[in-house]
C-alpha cells in the first residue's frame, strides 16, 4: 500500500444555492450573523467543484493550489480562495502536504447576476472534507454542523446550502439546536407544500453586483437602523416559522416580501447609500402584486442583494404562474432570461 502522503486523487461535489426568506444582513467577528436567517435550498442553481490533489513538491508557500472557473484561470478569485484555504487549514491538515487543482462550474450563467458564493463555498468545503477523508480518514466523518461551520467561514449564506428543503442559521431563542456558528436543517418541520415549492429567478440584469455582499454587511456596522432591523428579523422569524409549519402561504408571502423590502431599504439609507434594484425590478414586483390581487393565486417575490426577482409559488399554481411569467414578466428581463428553480435536496457527491 502506498504511503498516504504519496496519494493522488480527485473528489467532486455539487452544491446548490439557496434563497433567504429571512435575510442575513450584518455580521460580526469571523462571519457570525447579527440575526438568524432561514432559507429554501434550491435545486437547479448549483456549483460543481472538483479537487485534483497530489503530493506537494514545493513548500515555499503555506498552501499550494490553482483555481479555474468555467475552464478559465481567474486570478481575481484566487485571493478569496487563498484566504479561505489558510483559514480552514486546521480542519484539513492535508492542505500542508498536498497541491490542489480546483476547478469549478456553475449551472447558471456566470453573467446572470446570481449570487454564487453560497453554492461555491459549500461545494468547496464538501470537496475539501472529502479529500481529507480520502487521504487521512476521519473517524467518524465530520458532523454536518461542523461542515456547515466550515462553509460559513467562506461565505455566511453557504452554511445554509447543506440541507434538504430549508435551513436556519443563527441563534433563535425558540430553537434549542440553533447556533450562530452553523445552520440546522428545517425541512422536516415545514408543511409539505414547501417540499415542491417553486422559485423562478427572473434575470433583470446580468451585470455583476455594484456592491459586494461583504461590503454591504459592513455598512450595517454603523447603520442607524441596525438595532431595529435585527429585532425585526427575530420577530419576523418567529411569525414565519409558524406560517411555514402550517403551510399558510399568504402569511408566509407577506413576511417574505417585507423581508426583501427591508433588506433593500437598509441599502437605500446606508452611509454611503446604494441602490441595487433597477426600474424593471420595481415593475416586476408591482406586476406580481397585481396578478396576485386579480387572480387570488399566492405568488410572492423576494430579492437577493441584486436586481433579480425571485418569484415564489406553490406547485399547484405552477401552470398559471409560469404562463404569467412567460407572457408578461419576461418582457422586463435581460434577454428574456430566467431560471426555473424549485426547492431541492441539498448537495451530492458526483464522482
Ligand atoms: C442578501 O453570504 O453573500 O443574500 O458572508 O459576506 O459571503 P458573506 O455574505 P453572503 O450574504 C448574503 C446576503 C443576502 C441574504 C441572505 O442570503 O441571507
Amino acid at each position: 500500500m502506498r504511503e498516504k502522503k504519496e496519494r493522488t486523487g480527485t473528489v467532486s461535489w455539487r452544491s446548490p444555492s439557496n434563497i433567504a426568506l429571512i435575510k442575513y444582513w450584518g455580521k460580526h467577528g469571523d462571519q457570525f450573523p447579527c440575526n438568524p436567517s432561514i432559507s429554501l435550498t434550491l435545486e437547479q442553481s448549483f456549483t460543481e467543484t472538483t479537487i485534483a490533489y497530489r503530493p506537494r513538491q514545493d513548500f515555499r508557500d503555506s498552501i499550494s493550489f490553482t483555481f479555474r472557473f468555467q475552464n478559465t484561470v481567474r486570478p481575481d478569485f484566487d485571493e478569496r480562495i487563498r484566504k479561505y484555504l489558510l483559514k480552514v487549514r486546521t480542519y484539513f491538515p492535508s492542505l500542508d502536504h498536498f497541491h490542489l487543482d480546483i476547478t469549478s462550474d456553475n449551472s447558471f450563467p456566470h453573467s446572470a447576476g446570481i449570487a454564487s458564493s453560497a453554492s461555491a463555498f459549500s461545494a468547496l468545503a464538501l470537496a475539501l472534507q472529502d479529500m481529507e477523508n480520502e487521504i487521512n480518514g476521519y473517524a467518524p466523518a465530520l458532523p454536518m454542523s461542523r461542515i456547515s461551520e466550515i462553509c460559513r467561514l467562506g461565505s455566511g449564506s453557504a452554511c445554509r446550502s447543506l440541507f434538504p428543503v430549508a435551513a436556519l442559521w443563527g441563534k433563535a431563542s425558540q430553537l434549542e439546536a440553533s447556533s450562530d456558528s452553523y445552520a440546522i436543517p428545517m425541512g422536516p418541520s415545514l408543511h409539505e407544500t414547501f417540499r415542491s415549492y417553486h422559485d423562478s429567478i427572473l434575470i433583470v440584469s446580468r451585470e455583476s453586483k455594484k456592491v459586494s455582499s461583504s461590503a454591504g454587511h459592513s455598512l450595517m456596522n454603523n447603520h442607524p437602523f441596525a438595532p431595529v432591523r435585527y429585532e425585526e428579523a427575530r420577530k419576523n422569524l418567529q411569525l414565519l416559522l409558524d406560517a411555514l409549519k402550517l403551510g399558510d402561504l399568504e402569511r408566509m408571502g407577506f413576511l417574505v416580501e417585507m423581508e426583501a423590502m427591508q433588506l433593500h431599504a437598509l441599502m437605500l439609507c446606508s452611509n454611503p447609500n446604494f441602490v441595487l434594484m433597477q426600474p424593471n425590478t420595481l415593475i416586476i414586483m408591482d406586476l406580481i402584486k397585481s396578478f396576485r390581487r386579480d387572480t387570488g393565486i399566492p405568488v410572492y417575490f423576494t430579492l437577493d442583494a441584486g436586481p433579480n426577482v425571485h418569484v415564489l409559488y406553490p406547485d399547484q399554481n405552477r401552470d398559471e404562474v409560469q404562463e404569467f411569467i412567460r407572457g408578461v414578466l419576461l418582457n422586463y428581463c435581460d434577454r428574456q432570461q430566467w431560471i426555473q428553480d424549485q426547492v431541492g435536496q441539498g448537495p451530492v457527491k458526483i464522482r
